[in-house]
């Protein structure tokens, strides 16, 4: 009787154990809320899912450095983050090393060789937005397998490794959350017409938070990649499945785009605020540039005693969030195509003069009644990492509108971007951001579109301090300028300088938009300056590491997910 009751037990046990593990292995906790804030000492990851913050703090502990766990992490976003973590998409990193140097690595989508300046024209000369934003056509040729592949040089663990996580969760699933079951609901419609193969994104009955996704087809491609490297992905299997859903659906990305397709490590931008030192990324993404000028123009305003979003404090934010955004549509492009006049731009006498017809407590304005239509969805996705040794890693990457295409490729179970809307498909006609641009930003095979993304770093006497992103489109620059100011001129702690409202002005169309929780009072004061207000959804999810006390060993790490979406902190 004793001996059956001591095996009842321990089977019990043991079912449990293993029910347990599972669970962990698979991510099955519908449970789950987000962790947003961790204080710790070693080293953190934010993201914008905690299974992938959770894979990429794991990989420190193995012994893996910033890189290693950015790595991780993405892989583990492209998995379960399908709306922006990619591997059918592209982005940027920006990175500090213990050993002084800086780096930043684009792996932005390229149009194909097939592309030409009007291929959204129709034969009377009218924009197709819908070719530029859904389906096939939509899409550039995909750079995150070969940035993460660029990084490899400054990783620690083999790949194989590091793409474990990625691997099981797409073979064995995980809980959605709630907010991804509605995404996907609201996505069904989509999904169906812009696919000819059946999706792991749609079933039958609606999504509910708990449901597992499972994507074998996601995880024999990874699989490709983790044995063949970054000819995993480019060449072989992949490659053939990639150009085969092209043909379906009259895209032109071809087996030689793809073959050709190579990450870029360029010089970062850095400047300096205030004796702070500011990294980030440079051309073909805007935001750096952008945000230089931005804290450029404010640098000598004494923005602090104007208080944290008082009406005059974010006046001069918004005059001069209009001058950073019209220089953007007018200069901004590929570097490798045009010439861009980057030393002027940031220059102290340009700026000085930009300003000059800058009125307190009167409302600037654009000067052009063309106005862009802002959709709700911007979907890019954000890593934030810090490790051991002081490394620290900003990667933000894209599919550019949520879901990109909306298109999978067919066997390979992976999403791709529409990331060739961000070009100008024709002068005047904004992209899905409201964002305009000319020659510079035009079509051309080989060329990389402009981008916003503002993965960046922010060091102090030589250590990092922050370490920041969002996703946003446009609003990418603003919010990251708004977060930085909310610390260095408002003293704000991580979590409120991340949580507060933002607002966002990009000069066209000549509004001024601000989350719903932004002052009501303020809100008036505005609109009696001359503003025109749009109160919209949030749209940062600013995903934020602070490092206080840098003398290594003594550091402690705040690391802080923002409210706004499932974005979650690890540490230990
Ligand atoms: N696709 C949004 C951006 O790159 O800015």
């Amino acid at each position: 009787m004793y001996i059956q009751k001591l095996f009842f037990t321990t089977a019990i046990f043991m079912f449990v154990c293993i029910y347990a593990f599972c669970q962990k292995q698979t991510g099955n906790n519908s449970n789950y809320v987000p962790q947003k804030k961790i204080i710790c000492n070693n080293g953190a990851v934010v993201s914008a899912h905690w299974l992938a913050s959770k894979a990429g703090v794991a990989i420190l502990k193995k012994g893996g450095n910033a890189i290693d766990a950015a790595i991780a992490t993405q892989l583990v976003l492209a998995v379960v983050y399908p709306a922006a973590g990619n591997i059918g998409g592209g982005g940027f990193m920006v990175a500090h090393f213990t050993n002084g140097k800086n780096i930043s690595l684009d792996f932005r989508e390229k149009a194909p060789e097939k592309a030409s300046r009007n291929m959204y024209l129709d034969s009377a000369g009218n924009a197709q937005i819908n070719a530029s934003q859904d389906g096939h056509l939509a899409a550039g040729v995909p750079g995150t397998i070969a940035g993460l592949f660029a990084s490899m040089k400054y990783a620690k663990l083999p790949f194989a490794v590091l793409i474990e996580s990625a691997i099981n969760l797409a073979e064995n699933g995980f809980a959605i959350s709630a907010s991804q079951a509605r995404s996907f609901n609201r996505t069904k419609k989509e999904f169906i017409e812009l696919n000819f193969s059946t999706i792991a994104f749609v079933k039958e009955n609606e999504w509910k938070a708990g449901d597992v996704l499972i994507q074998k087809d996601l995880a024999n491609t990874l699989k490709r990649i983790r044995d063949n490297g970054q000819k995993g992905f480019y060449e072989g299997e992949t490659a053939k499945l990639i150009v085969a859903e092209m043909q379906k659906g009259k895209g032109i990305i071809s087996l030689e785009d793809l073959k050709k397709y190579e990450a870029k490590e360029r010089s970062v931008v850095d400047f300096t605020y205030k004796g702070y030192q500011i990294i980030t990324m440079p051309l073909p993404s805007s935001g750096g540039v952008i945000l230089q000028q931005m804290m450029k123009m404010i640098e000598d305003k004494n923005i602090a005693l104007m208080q944290f979003q008082s009406a005059a404090s974010v006046q001069l934010m918004v005059e001069l969030e209009r001058r950073a955004y019209a220089d953007r549509a007018e200069f901004l492009g590929d570097p490798d195509f045009v010439n861009v006049p980057i030393n002027t731009l940031v220059s102290t006498n340009y700026l000085n003069a930009r300003m000059k017809d800058y009125v307190p407590g009167k409302a600037g304005s654009s000067k052009n009644t063309m106005a862009g239509i802002i959709k709700e969805s911007e979907e890019t996705t954000h890593l934030s990492v810090t490790d051991m040794d002081g490394n620290a890693v900003s990667v933000t990457t894209t599919l550019n509108g949520g879901y990109g295409s909306r298109t999978v490729v067919g066997g390979a179970g992976f999403l791709l971007n529409n990331e060739m809307d961000d070009f100008s498909i024709k002068q005047g006609v904004p992209n899905m951001y409201g964002a305009l641009g000319n020659e510079k930003n035009a079509i051309a095979p080989g060329k990389r579109m402009l981008s916003s993304m503002t993965p960046t770093l922010v060091l102090k006497n030589g250590f990092p301090y922050l370490v920041l992103g969002t996703p946003g489109g446009t609003t990418i620059p603003t919010s990251i300028f708004q977060t930085l100011v909310n610390i260095l001129e408002f003293n704000m702690s991580a979590e409120e300088a991340v949580n507060k409202p933002k607002f966002h002005h990009q000069w066209l169309p000549d509004i001024v938009s601000v989350e719903k929780d932004f002052a009501k009072k303020i809100v008036k004061q505005l609109e009696n300056m001359g503003y025109k207000i749009v109160i919209r959804d949030a749209w940062s999810k600013t995903d934020l590491i602070q490092i206080q006390n840098h003398a290594k060993g003594s550091k402690t790490i705040i690391a802080v997910g923002d409210k706004r979406g499932d974005d979650d902190a690890q540490g230990y």
